[in-house]
């Protein structure tokens, strides 16, 4: 390297022994996430599954929940284990309170506190509306709603308990909510789902707005047109491909990765300033796109 280019490794002697060793401050960015434990339901696949690999790959040991496919989620914790990383597979239906408050215990046990809750799980049953059963309502209303509702208030609890760590985040707490472009979108067919991600939403607004003075932070993130297992129908086909980019003027399915990675800064103290927010991921699909022509 030129000598004059970087004034510090002339100082500290670079070259000119041949022998000094530069130690060169590592970049925090990096791994926004080292040190702190994150718990992420709906894991074994999908966006789940992206977002733990992501948080883990920040730094962050992971709690991989799970109700079906076990092997799913171990392979998960495994491939976190084979970078390094920490994790530990975590069974539980979200909406059972008996169940979450095992898992956190589990989760606890084993990392000592929790410092990131991304509420991902979450399920369709879609019916037109007046052959919705009642069996269908409570199914997805039990999981997408009252499963964020009963994971965030053992998530609180604990931050509560903890308070802030200055060495680890700035933030008591961070609840991620995975919701849909579906908190805005009224969608036919599938009232349920709408129903319970526009209350995700005002979850997430209201626990944010009571949670804050006590520095934890609460957000959404609105996923669209993302290829995953739920949505299969919709991209799986060239046919249902093409219906559905005339919803995403971005003209690209989005992949769990792009959601993963708006997690990881949302969860990270880049975004400490975000409190009560929808993010939405989407490919522009909130964006009208039938209006591009008309209206
Ligand atoms: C749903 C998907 C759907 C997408 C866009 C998501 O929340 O889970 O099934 O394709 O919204 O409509």
């Amino acid at each position: 390297m030129p000598s004059g280019d970087r004034a510090g490794e002339n100082l500290a002697g670079e070259n000119l022994a041949g022998e000094a060793e530069i130690v060169r401050p590592s970049n925090p960015e990096h791994l926004p996430l080292a040190g702190q434990t994150a718990l992420v339901t709906g894991a074994n696949s999908g966006i789940g599954e992206a977002v733990a690999l992501a948080l883990a790959r920040a730094g962050a040991s992971v709690g991989v929940n799970y109700v079906t496919d076990p092997d799913a989620a171990q392979a998960v914790v495994d491939t976190i284990s084979s970078r390094g990383g920490q994790a530990v597979a975590l069974e539980a239906d979200v909406s059972s309170e008996t169940q979450v408050r095992s898992m956190f215990s589990r989760l606890l046990e084993r990392f000592g506190t929790i410092d990131i809750l991304i509420n991902n799980a979450g399920l369709q049953r879609d019916a037109p509306f007046h052959e919705m059963t009642l069996e269908q309502w409570n199914t997805v209303l039990s999981v997408n709603l009252t499963g964020q509702f009963l994971c965030a208030r053992e998530a609180v609890r604990e931050f509560l308990r903890r308070g802030v760590v200055p060495e680890v985040s700035c933030a008591a707490g961070k609840i991620i909510a995975m919701s849909s472009v579906h908190e805005v979108i009224p969608w036919a067919g599938h009232a349920n789902y709408a129903a319970s991600k526009g209350g995700s939403m005002m979850l997430t607004r209201s626990m944010a707005q009571e949670l804050a003075p006590y520095r934890i932070r609460v957000n959404g993130i609105c996923p669209g047109a993302i290829r995953t297992p739920i949505n299969r129908a919709a991209w799986e086909t060239p046919e249902a491909y093409r219906s559905l980019m005339d919803l995403v003027p971005y003209k690209r399915i989005g992949e769990p990765a792009d959601i993963a990675r708006a997690a990881v800064w949302m969860a990270s103290d880049a975004a400490d300033y975000a409190n009560g927010i929808s993010l939405f991921i989407d490919g522009g699909m909130t964006l009208y796109p039938g209006f591009a022509e008309g209206g």
